[in-house]
């Protein structure tokens, strides 16, 4: 037996001014049924969050609602803790970032990279709300867009056009908090400097920490070289003041991270067995792990690690990525309803349902996961009802009525015995490499092994022969048997249903192991329904309210304070953004490897009237890049150039695949000519 692992698990740290809505609650289910996982097989798994409670959306959010920054996260982290509990996500600790174990921590790290020569400081110029006292994000800027004239655009893109530029180029520029005309000033900004981690990045990055699509994505940026990072703002702000730099304050994403720390330092405090050092010292053998969404990659995959090795601490193991939920194929939309808060599907369904169905489609990738609302009725309903807890129901009555509840001795199925067991390590290995759509598939496909078995036997058949009593028992009991195997892989998805069938089975809490073993002479108790139908009536309700949701939210929150929370879920966008993008037809004329760049295609591109230079990160799917002269792709010709290490790249080139091998370059029907746009 080998010894226990020590693991350290977190999933991203929620703002602590919104709700928890289905999309983040695919990260901690997630995560949670890792941990169970770890949890049930006997390692030590410490699973800690918080919420992230820094910053200038928070602190305006609650001069708004006319109470203390303070009072909000309080007020959300009530919330919040009371979500993830009713979703069965079980937390060894749910902190704040707001907390004096974060103030040290911050505080240590920041000292620690200052004097190791690893932060800069140098005046930037941004502009200033004069009457509100403070420095504006991009975000809190709106004016005429520069380009396309379009009135009430933000200050660093146009939503009309799609233009990109600075906040200084809007036109007729007013703060968005106080509407007065903004000034330029000068302020003091202190720099984290990422480019001095750039060798020891670009090695942790690929040595098994990231998924490779992931790694793929990082190596763009790597090879574009890193930028210093600005991990300063100016008072006021909500958050920790820097060491001896009085008005100055930690940006919210500097702090966030360390709220890992801070939370399971919190947490060290309550549990003696616990030691901070062991897990966060530089050669520590324990394991830290963090799940995140693809949209924070940087910060965890760059910054973070960085910060960790400047101040003397050891990096992650892993960075787990998952991709973004749809809801019925597209983003969660306010309007259809489908943008599900947490607590509205909690009003009426149960979180069972929504943790198998996230498991059945969750894969070790980075891809989106629709939540298809029929799909998950039906697939809830076959497999939950249908397929597991029946076993039990058609076998627990008549070991009841025809054996008092005792479950007698002997292997009526020793084949089927026989391939539970063998599936078992399979089983364990997917949940370990988090593909727990395999799990639940190897789970199930034993499942209709074991329903198919007792359907041939037909116990209830036997039952009415004279005689039969003891096969009917004995079939039963193996029933039961595999039922209570079934539920051993399933209870990291489905802890409640696992807690239920103990009771039941009249048994200790279940761990991994418990599946070698089995009940004989056994006395069970009574069989209460494991598990209910999931109605589509009441679906149609969740959506219903979640309908009512937004119109509750649009009632107090007018615009003006929608630039808050940046949520890529839901952005739509209008027609026009859509209609601002240039799509052609473009004739690959060259396609060349860049030197120096691993990841990088140098395309020269016909669109019609003129020639474009495009840098491409397509070279791992086209080894031989000379095979895409003369093919026709499509690209966005009005695309702000950006200037790269190698040269500047006009426009982009379109394509499909998670990365790799497996990146597919879009092309016309033939027939197409360079330079048509595509509409
Ligand atoms: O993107 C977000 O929702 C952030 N609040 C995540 C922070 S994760 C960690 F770094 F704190
Ligand atoms: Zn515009």
């Amino acid at each position: 037996m080998s010894e226990p692992r020590q693991i350290l698990v977190t999933s991203a740290l929620p703002y602590a001014n919104g709700s928890i809505h289905l999309g983040h609650m695919l990260e901690y289910i997630q995560t949670d049924m890792w941990v169970r996982f770890q949890k049930l097989r006997g390692n030590q798994c410490i699973y800690v969050c918080a919420d992230d409670a820094h910053g200038s959306a928070i602190m305006l959010r609650a001069e708004k609602e006319g109470i203390t920054p303070e009072q909000l996260i309080a007020n959300v982290q009530a919330e919040h803790s009371g979500d993830f509990a009713d979703f069965l996500v079980d937390f060894d600790n749910f902190h704040s970032t707001h907390s004096e174990e974060n103030r040290e921590l911050s505080s240590l790290i920041y000292t620690r990279l200052r004097d190791a020569g690893h932060i800069a400081t140098r005046s930037v110029t941004q502009y200033f709300d004069p009457e509100k006292g403070m420095f504006l994000a991009d975000r809190f800027i709106k004016g005429t867009c520069p380009k396309c004239a379009a009135e009430d655009q933000y200050g660093d893109n146009c939503e009309k056009c799609g233009a990109t530029y600075a906040p200084t180029e809007l036109k007729n520029p007013k703060s968005a908090i106080s509407g007065a005309t903004p000034v330029l000033r000068d302020s003091q900004h202190f720099f984290f400097k990422l480019p001095d981690f750039q060798a020891m990045l670009q090695q942790w990055t690929r040595s098994g920490t990231l998924q490779d699509a992931v790694a793929n994505k990082l190596a763009e940026w790597l090879d574009s070289g890193l930028q210093e990072w600005d991990i300063s703002r100016d008072a006021p702000y909500f958050g920790f003041e820097i060491p001896g730099e009085p008005g100055k304050y930690f940006y919210v994403w500097l702090d966030a991270p360390i709220g890992y720390m801070a939370s399971f330092k919190n947490l060290c405090a309550r549990r003696p067995e616990l030691d901070f050092d062991a897990f966060w010292k530089e050669d520590s053998s324990a394991e830290l792990y963090h799940f995140i969404g693809k949209d924070i990659v940087n910060f965890h995959a760059l910054f973070w690690p960085a910060m960790l090795e400047g101040a003397g601490f050891r990096k992650p193991t892993a960075v787990n990525v998952h991709g973004y939920l749809t809801v019925n194929g597209a983003k969660m939309s306010k309007s259809r309803g489908t943008f599900i808060k947490a607590r509205t599907y909690l009003d009426h369904l149960q979180p069972e349902y929504l943790r198998y169905y996230y498991a059945a489609k969750l894969g070790r990738g980075v891809d989106d996961l629709d939540l298809n609302l029929e799909d998950f009725v039906q697939k809830v309903n076959s497999d939950l009802v249908g397929k597991v807890v029946n076993i039990a129901s058609r076998c627990a009555g008549f070991i009841h009525k025809g054996n008092d509840g005792v479950m007698v001795a002997g292997d009526a199925a020793p084949e089927l015995t026989e391939a539970f067991l063998a599936a078992a390590p399979s089983i364990a290995e997917a949940y370990e490499s988090r593909d727990f759509a395999r799990a639940m598939r190897e789970i199930m496909a034993l499942a209709d092994r074991a329903n198919a078995w007792i359907a041939d036997k037909a116990p209830w058949s036997l039952a009415k022969q004279e005689g039969k009593q003891d096969e009917v028992q004995a079939i039963c009991a193996q029933g039961i048997n595999l039922f209570r195997q079934l539920v051993i892989f399933l209870k990291p998805v489905l802890p409640v249903l696992a807690a239920d069938a103990e009771a039941f089975l009249n048994v200790a809490p279940l761990t991994w192991n418990d599946h070698q073993s089995r009940l004989e002479n056994h006395s069970l108790n009574a069989f209460k329904a494991l598990m209910s139908r999931i109605e589509p009536a009441k679906v149609e309700a969740m959506v219903a309210a979640s309908k009512e949701d937004l119109l509750a939210a649009e009632a107090q929150a007018p615009a003006g304070n929608g630039e808050l929370a940046k949520d890529p879920l839901s952005a739509e966008i209008e027609f026009d953004t859509f209609a601002a993008v240039d799509l052609r037809v473009a004739l690959i004329v060259k396609a060349e490897a860049v030197p120096g760049a691993d990841k990088l295609l140098q395309l020269t591109l016909d669109i019609g009237d003129e020639r474009r230079n495009v840098f491409s990160g397509i070279k791992s799917a086209y080894p031989d890049p000379s095979k895409l002269e003369g093919r026709l792709t499509m690209m966005v010709a009005n695309l702000k150039p950006r200037k790269m290490r190698f040269g500047v790249s006009e426009g982009m080139v379109m394509a499909a695949g998670p990365g790799g091998e497996e990146i597919y370059l879009l092309s016309p029907d033939s027939g197409a000519k360079p330079g048509q746009r595509i509409k």
